[in-house]
Order: structure tokens, then C-alpha cells, then sequence
């Protein structure tokens, strides 16, 4: 990039292929197994005769290493290289621990990068890799989330939240309350597990400028990858190159780079110019690309005979590493969703010798929604109450937190428009009514929130070609879910042209800086940029432009900047069967209906939104990662242990959402929809299941057990 962007506030876009279900652009590619993902570059690409790096990562939970024995492995057939922290590369800054790996001798956690193996072909550099002996001197180590063992740290929760939050008197009005919800919940760890393994291809570079790193990897933010490595590698940012043109998922483990990215530019530094590609195993996913912390939630809700809440209480306790302090935002939710006079939340971390926690779909909102929403079904029952008439009675008027406006709260529409169409109405008021054959029957629903992110900084730059058509870039990623579709449609109708006019480009640092894909933030983000641009474009060359006219453009709106409350809201609603005799709880039926704002493609959207469904029964049922605090390390470290929904578990799920523009929001009228769909979802299973059988479960996986 040359120029400075002009600034430009993007006003609404007359909608023509926006709303339409644009096939997917890259659903070619894709089916036909053309588009390359990060370790499918070769010479191409600039990639020639690729080493294949494999790390080796520590069997122990804490210690120093006291020697790596790399004979056998560097004797081995095709092995060209094997670095251990006495002779990798030197890093410029090691301040975030997580990412300096192989520069100390000490291991902070089990499945610690400790050394790595550089061969030619990857059976060569596996095998080598088994065959380097770590000696450590072993420390002891504690790795067993408790209560006592969280404390409170003074930086604020994911990402900028505070820790705590005090309103009015708990106590007293607890004291006072004509019924009283007192209850621990309780949620597992759980670890991402996109289809695709975190991978990365490196080479460094020279031309004449000097040194270049040029990295394909598995992101979802490649401005964001170039930022946090540039400085640790001693370089300015655009001396670092990254692509990401096709991702195969990340749920927020791609969000940020972790070590293996930090391994295969070492490696391609001690190589260079030879390229390296890394891929992460599935086992060593585990430890080394992020999970979502188990958390405790301790809540505590009082309301008067009518259900109406006088007071909530959600004390959350979890943990991070000790290596790097990552905090769950598992309370934030509970200060915005119910309206009640008196409210306290806190977030306590333990601080273990573990692998590092990260973003997990909904970080905050899943475990935390999951906690309030099954305390509010028991408040229900406590108090006689159709559980969707709970919800409406609690409806808050303004943001509870701040007291400012709702920009478009629609809870209550979600909530009647879900018992509508799954047909809640004449459920029985009593749990354990219904058996058929050997299978208790239920239902159970849960309120969905999750905020509306539009990041700044984003730049998009819009080129007239030739024959009325337009290239429009913008660094972002599209993950799998449709970024890149959905953006040519918005882009189409910004520039008043067909979708078929539009080249849109993504997925590299050479285009115009942008945003993470997460925080549900990627289409209000980067569309409202690209909206900006194809504006300050129109204005300045007109709708017959030469070919060559270009405009880069940043959004000079800022909606988050108001004193206004912007959320998404949904209702969920489960039919839960148990077995009387084995505990085997189903799903058969799982329905959504969400308030995101426009919907840009209903085939994408309809996606997003199943899929979160899906990751929330996945989570109800299956999901659940045994840390050994013995010895530190996740024994579930595949997907033969760590159980994840298969086919033969999703039966009707389905989601709709209402119709609506957010204008408020974004040019396009769009909020976001990636994380809404696992939030409340385990909860309205959890609620079914006790609908099903008046047995109560408090934490997840809602395993057989349970109900013997
Ligand atoms: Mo999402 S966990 O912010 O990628």
C-alpha cells in the first residue's frame, strides 16, 4: 500500500444481491480439491523443495530441559536439521510466553515445543522426531482447577472486560427473595478441532529490500499473524508476508498465531532459502493451538413469587496458564441479559501449569449463557412458571450494565416466534410426564445473546479493470464460512453492479490492512470497509470510471463509539429423550430463531447458525477434554477420545431468524452470526433432559450416568 486511505462514512446500500443465496464463489474450487490450503504451496508459489519440520514437544508438566540428544535423529535417513533451544534461532522479544518457544530450557507446561526436526520428506521427519531424548530436570507442577485455587488478578476478562461488577445489594435482596436459585454449574475443557490442523509454510526471502518472511498459513487473521511475529522476529511488519487463501475452520483457535507458527519460521530461518512446512498433529492440537478453559459458575438468583428477578449473582471461577494469562469472560454475558436491580459478577482465575486457554466459540457466552440459562429454568420451576414466560418477564428495558438504549433488543420476538414454530405450546408443566416406549420425553429452551462487534481499522481498495468489471481488496479471511461470498455480494451492490463484475481478493497481507475473522465481527467489519470504499469510489470516478481508477478507503463510522447497546439475541428450543434403562440421551429436534441483523446469504447464514446449533449439542452431549492433573497433559487427545456430534447424532436441527435490518449497525443493515449458535444451546438441552426426567444436571457433557 501506497497512499493513506481517505475516509469515508458508508451509508446504506440499496440491497440487490444482498439477502440472495449467492452460491458460495470459491464452491468450485473447493469441491474439486483445487483450492490450496497451507501446506498444499509448492513451487508454484514460491515454495520450492519444501523440508518438512515435526516438533517434539515435553512429556513433563513443568521443569528445565537438561540436555536433547539429537544423534539418532540426525543420523536418520533424509533428516536435514534438528533445532532444540540451544540452537534455534534467536528471537527479539520473548515476552509472550506462549509464542518464545526453543530461546530457554524451561517447560511451562506438558506438550511444550522443546525441540523440532527439519527432514525431507514428513514420514523422515516423524519418525526422526520420536527418536530425539529430552532429559529435564522435573519440577513439581499443579494442574487441577479449584475453587481455592482461583484467585483474583487485576486485568480484565477477554478481551477488555472487567473483572468484576457490583450493583446495588445482593445480599440483602437475596435475603428478602421470595425464591432463591443457589446453585453450582459446572462446564469441561473443550478444545477447538477445525477440520483442518493449524499449519504453516515459511521461507525468509532476500531481494534487494532486504529480508522477507513469507508465510501460507492456517488463519484467521493474516495482518493480525504479521503483527505479533514481525517484532518477535526482529522485522518491520511488512517484511512479513502472510496468506491464509483457503482455512478449513478455526472456531477462534486460529485468531491468533500460536507457537507452531513461531516454529516454522525458526526453522525456515535456519534453512533459508529453503522453504519449511509445519503441520500441527491432531494430537498435538491438544496442547499447543488453544482450548476453552473448564469453568465453575457459582450463581446465585432471587425473585419475587411472580418470577420477577430482584437479584443475580454469577461468580465464575476457572484458569489459565501460568505461562499466559488468558481470561474466559464467562460473567459478562449474565451483566446484560436479565433485567434485576441487584447484580454482581466476579471472575477468579487460577493460574496452572497448563497449556494455554485461547477463543473457543462464544468464549464467555457459551459456558457462561449455559450456567445462567439452566439457573433460570430451575428459577421456573421454583416459582411455577412456563419457562419462555420467565424470560419475557425479565425483559430489561435498557442495558442493566450501562443503562444505555438497546440498539434492536428483539429476545422477546425470538422467544414467541421459536414456541410458535417448535410448537411448545401444551407441553406439560411437569417434568417426567411423558414416556414412550423406553424413552422419557421433554422439551427445554434457552435464551441466546451474543454482542455485535464491527472493528476499526479496516481498509478496502476498489480497482476499475476493464470491461465495467472491479477488483476489491481486503486482507481478510474467509475460515469456510462464506466471507469470501458474502462480501462480493455486498461489494455488487455497493458498486451497483452484478456479482459477476466483482474480483474480490482476500487472505493476504499485500491487501489493504483488516480485522480478525472472530468476534462474529468479519461481514459488519469488513463489509462496512468495502461499502466504504465502493462509496468514496462512485463519488469520486462516477459509475463509468477508466479502467485503473482506484480508490482505498477506510470506514469512518464508528458505531461502537455510542452510548447504545448493540447485541444479537436468539431463543433455542430442544426435545431431549432419555432412555429409562440406559441414561442415552438424544436429540431429535433442535431449533433456533435469531435476531443478527440483515442476513447477507441465506444459504451461508442458514450454515453459520445450524452449525453453531450443532458445536452446542456436540458440547451438551460429547464434548469434553480429561486433563490428568497428575501429570499435567489432556489424555483426550484425538478424536477417538475427545467425542465430537457425528451424523448419526444431528438429527432435525434447523434455525431461522428474523427479518430485519440493523442500519443502526452496519451499511448493509448486518450484524454477525458466527458464535451465536453454540450460546444457550447446551442449556436448552440440559433443560429438556430435566424435562424429560425431573433429573437435574449441572455440568456438561450430559453423560448416561446422570440419569441411573
Ligand atoms: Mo471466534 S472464538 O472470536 O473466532
Amino acid at each position: 500500500m501506497t497512499a493513506d486511505p481517505v475516509q469515508h462514512t458508508p451509508t446504506p446500500i440499496r440491497v440487490r444481491s444482498v439477502g440472495t443465496r449467492l452460491e458460495r464463489v470459491d464452491g468450485l474450487e473447493k469441491v474439486t480439491g483445487r483450492a490450496g490450503y497451507a501446506v498444499e504451496h509448492g513451487a508454484d508459489d514460491g515454495f520450492d523443495g519444501a523440508l518438512v519440520a515435526w516438533l517434539v514437544t515435553s512429556t513433563v508438566a513443568r521443569g528445565r530441559v537438561t540436555s536433547v540428544d539429537t544423534a539418532a535423529a540426525a543420523a536418520h535417513d533424509g533428516v536435514v536439521a534438528v533445532l532444540d533451544h540451544t540452537s534455534a534461532p534467536r528471537l527479539a522479544d520473548t515476552d509472550d510466553g506462549e509464542l518464545a518457544i526453543l530461546q530457554d530450557p524451561q517447560v511451562h507446561f506438558r506438550g511444550q515445543v522443546v525441540a523440532l526436526v527439519l527432514a525431507e520428506t514428513a514420514e523422515s521427519a516423524r519418525e526422526a522426531a520420536s527418536l530425539v531424548e529430552v532429559s529435564y530436570d522435573v519440577e513439581e507442577h499443579e494442574a487441577e482447577l479449584t475453587e481455592e485455587a482461583a484467585t483474583y488478578r487485576p486485568d480484565s476478562v477477554n478481551p477488555a472486560f472487567d473483572t468484576d461488577s457490583d450493583t446495588g445489594d445482593v445480599d440483602a435482596a437475596l435475603a428478602e427473595a421470595a425464591v432463591v436459585v443457589d446453585e453450582e454449574y459446572r462446564t469441561p475443557h473443550e478444545h477447538n478441532n477445525p477440520m483442518e490442523p493449524h499449519a504453516t509454510t515459511a521461507v525468509w526471502r532476500s531481494d534487494g529490500d532486504g529480508e522477507v518472511l513469507d508465510l501460507v498459513d492456517s488463519t484467521q487473521a493474516v495482518h493480525g499473524v504479521a503483527s505479533t511475529l514481525a517484532p518477535m522476529l526482529g522485522l518491520e511488519q511488512d517484511q512479513v508476508r502472510v496468506r491464509a487463501p483457503y482455512v478449513g475452520g478455526g472456531f477462534g483457535s486460529k485468531g491468533q498465531p500460536h507457537a507452531h507458527v513461531v516454529a516454522a519460521a525458526l526453522a525456515a530461518r535456519h534453512v533459508s532459502p529453503r522453504p519449511v512446512r509445519l503441520a500441527v498433529t491432531r494430537q498435538q492440537m491438544f496442547a499447543l493451538t488453544g482450548y476453552r478453559t473448564a469453568t465453575i459458575s457459582r450463581m446465585r438468583l432471587g425473585a419475587d413469587a411472580d418470577g420477577r428477578l430482584t437479584a443475580i449473582e454469577h461468580r465464575v471461577f476457572e484458569q489459565s496458564s501460568k505461562v499466559k494469562e488468558f481470561a474466559e469472560q464467562t460473567a459478562v454475558p449474565t451483566r446484560m441479559l436479565y433485567a434485576a436491580p441487584n447484580r454482581r459478577t466476579s471472575h477468579r482465575l487460577a493460574m496452572l501449569d497448563v497449556a494455554v486457554p485461547s477463543w473457543m466459540r462464544a468464549p464467555g457466552e457459551m459456558p457462561g449463557v449455559f450456567a445462567h440459562e439452566v439457573a433460570m429454568d430451575e428459577l421456573a420451576q421454583a416459582c411455577g412458571l412456563d419457562p419462555v414466560e420467565l424470560r419475557l418477564r425479565n425483559e430489561p428495558d435498557v442495558d442493566p450494565e450501562t443503562g444505555n438504549p438497546w440498539n434492536n433488543r428483539r429476545l422477546p420476538e425470538c422467544l414467541h416466534r421459536g414456541a410458535e414454530r417448535f410448537g411448545w405450546a401444551g407441553r406439560p408443566a411437569e417434568a417426567r410426564a411423558t414416556l414412550e416406549g423406553d424413552w422419557w420425553v421433554g422439551t427445554g429452551m434457552a435464551a441466546a445473546t451474543y454482542p455485535a462487534y464491527r472493528q476499526g481499522g479496516n481498509a478496502a481498495r476498489v480497482t476499475a479493470l476493464d470491461g465495467g468489471r472491479y477488483a476489491v481488496a481486503i486482507g481478510a479471511v474467509d475460515i469456510g464460512t462464506g466471507a469470501r461470498t458474502v462480501l462480493t455480494q455486498i461489494a455488487a451492490d455497493a458498486l451497483e453492479v452484478g456479482t459477476d463484475a466483482v474480483d474480490l481478493e482476500v487472505g493476504d497481507t499485500r491487501l489493504p490492512s483488516a480485522s480478525v475473522a472472530g468476534g462474529s465481527s468479519g461481514t459488519a467489519s469488513w463489509g462496512s470497509t468495502i461499502v466504504a470504499a465502493a462509496q468514496a469510489f462512485r463519488e469520486r470516478h462516477g459509475d463509468d470510471p477508466g479502467a485503473g481508477a482506484e480508490v482505498l478507503a477506510e470506514a469512518a463510522d464508528d458505531p461502537l463509539g455510542t452510548d447504545v447497546a448493540f447485541h444479537s439475541f436468539g431463543a433455542v428450543f430442544a426435545e431431549a429423550r432419555v432412555h429409562r434403562r440406559t441414561g442415552e440421551v438424544r436429540v431429535p429436534r433442535l431449533f433456533g430463531v435469531y435476531s443478527v441483523g440483515r442476513v447477507v446469504n441465506p444459504v451461508t447464514a442458514h450454515s453459520q447458525l445450524v452449525g453453531g446449533l450443532v458445536m452446542g449439542l456436540s458440547a451438551a452431549l460429547f464434548e469434553e477434554s480429561w486433563r490428568d492433573a497428575r501429570f499435567g497433559h489432556v489424555v483426550t487427545q484425538d478424536l477417538a477420545s475427545y467425542h465430537v456430534a457425528a451424523h448419526a447424532d444431528v438429527r432435525d436441527v434447523d434455525a431461522e431468524w428474523l427479518e430485519e435490518s440493523d442500519d443502526a449497525f452496519s451499511p448493509m443493515g448486518a450484524r454477525g452470526i458466527g458464535e451465536i449458535g453454540i450460546v444457550g444451546t447446551a442449556a436448552a438441552v440440559v433443560n429438556a433432559a430435566h424435562h424429560a426426567t425431573g433429573v437435574r444436571v449441572r455440568s456438561l457433557p450430559v453423560t448416561a450416568d446422570h440419569f441411573l
